[in-house]
């Protein structure tokens, strides 16, 4: 009952204003595109310019008619703005056009509730969906026919908008109880893994970049990929065998949006979390979009909000079919270190260089060679045991023992440390090829 969803798309007015007094403004072209992922059903575009919003309807009057008109002309059951909208512009808006009136945040708030996958993504999206809707409670609803489903009516719903303000904060209070809980699970089964020592490799992206198509070339396995924008919200996980990394897992995320409402970059905070935990951050990127500069700095403004800026990263340049003849290739800085790789994830051109690249930058920071363990290092032989790193063992006559082991340097460093041993007191009887 929560993501009902209209039988056909809702015909459409879209309005898109460029504001002189913006640094930045939005795209036209991807508000289009939000507006088809949402279910809906563009009829007519309404642009315009203005230095700065009007206060009543944020257009100004002339605009407004010609809305109007539109809306008449066509019988669309909504009108979606590429802008914020205060509440109380919504209600004007509402009243003068006599149908429903959506901002971009709850487009998007539309969006991610339709795609919200697990149990998680759910709770995150109708918190914040309720979080939008409890500064618009106050408005009459009434002026509206009432509408099962529908862009922007999905979700809480309107059962829920008739409860009174005291109902809005018991839920918003007992869903912040859930996520609390499923995020202390996930957080244990984030530490089960780091004790494993598994290399953890994210891809993160703009959205429609093609992470899922490429996070499905990679582990071949079946995640969602579709021409729709946030076709992922939960990070979907994928363990897969590198050559001299061993073990590693693959997470796909959720796609990043410029303007992400910054209620939605806190409720999805703990699924981005997933992201900046990682030991490698794929940035993916669509490099035929017009675009791809912007969405690259929205990309990094939204990792630098979750801490994951400091995370090491290949950027990953995709859909090179869509240039003229390009061929697939990995751009190394002036040490040889893989910086960037260019390949399709739909031809699959280039996935082999990706893993190269992956496997070069993982191997280099891992530690994996046959050391010789005396009965003095006991303590660290016990850490070493604990941490899963050890990939054989032979006992000495002395008691001492050779333990093959393979993992990352840092761990080791740390592990070290903890024992008061350098790495020059260590032995290597054997360096693994
Ligand atoms: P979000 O879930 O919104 O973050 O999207 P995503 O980054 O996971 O993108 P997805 O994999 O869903 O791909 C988006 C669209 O781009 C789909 O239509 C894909 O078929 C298309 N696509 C992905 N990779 C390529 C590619 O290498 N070449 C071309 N031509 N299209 C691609």
């Amino acid at each position: 009952m929560f993501f009902d969803r209209p039988d056909s798309g809702e015909l459409a007015v879209l309005v898109h204003l460029e504001l002189s007094s913006l640094e930045r403004q939005n795209d036209p072209r991807e508000f289009e595109e939000l507006v088809l992922s949402a279910g809906g059903d563009p009829v007519h575009f309404v642009t315009g310019q203005r230095q700065t919003p009007k206060v009543r309807y944020f257009v100004g009057t002339g605009k407004l008619e010609e809305i109007k008109e539109a809306v008449k002309e066509h019988e669309a059951q909504i009108v979606m703005f590429n802008h914020q909208l205060t509440p109380s512009q919504e209600r004007n808006l509402e009243e003068q056009l006599q149908c429903r009136v959506l901002d971009r945040t709850g487009l998007i708030l539309d969006i991610f509730a339709q795609r919200a996958r697990t149990h998680e993504g759910k709770l995150q999206v109708e918190l914040a969906q309720l979080h939008h809707m409890s500064t618009r409670l106050i408005r009459g609803w009434t002026h509206l026919e009432r509408q099962k489903g529908g862009i922007g009516m999905r979700g809480p719903g309107e059962t829920q908008l008739e409860t009174d303000r005291r109902l809005l904060r018991a839920r918003i209070k007992a869903i912040h109880k859930r996520l609390d809980k499923v995020r202390k699970q996930r957080e244990q089964g984030r530490r089960g893994r780091n004790r494993a020592e598994v290399p953890t490799v994210s891809l993160v992206g703009y959205t429609n970049a093609g992470k899922s198509t490429l996070f499905n070339m990679i582990t071949s396995s079946n995640v969602v990929a579709q021409d729709q924008l946030f076709a992922t919200l939960d990070p979907t996980m994928r363990k897969l065998q590198l050559p001299e990394v061993g073990t590693t897992i693959f997470a796909d995320t959720v796609g990043f949006i410029s303007d992400l409402p910054h209620r939605l970059v806190e409720a999805f905070r703990a699924t981005l979390e997933e992201a900046a935990n990682a030991d490698l951050l794929l940035h993916t990127i669509d490099c035929a979009d017009d675009e791809r500069a912007r969405n690259i700095e929205q990309v990094n403004i939204v990792l630098e909000e979750i801490g994951a800026h400091e995370c090491p990263f290949l950027m990953v340049y995709n859909k090179i079919d869509l240039l003229p003849s390009f061929e697939p290739r990995i751009d190394r800085d002036d040490l040889g270190k893989p910086i960037a790789v260019w390949l399709s994830a739909k031809t699959g051109a280039g996935t082999d260089m990706l893993l190269q690249a992956i496997t070069e930058l993982l191997a280099q920071d891992m530690f994996h060679e046959t050391l010789l363990i005396p009965v003095t290092m006991g303590g660290f032989r016990a850490k070493l045991f604990q941490s899963s790193a050890v990939i054989n063992e032979e006992y000495n006559d002395d008691g001492s023992s050779n333990i093959e082991i393979r993992l990352p340097r840092p761990d080791l460093e740390r592990m070290l440390s903890a024992e008061n041993i350098t790495m020059n007191n260590l032995v290597v009887v054997k360096t693994a090829s």
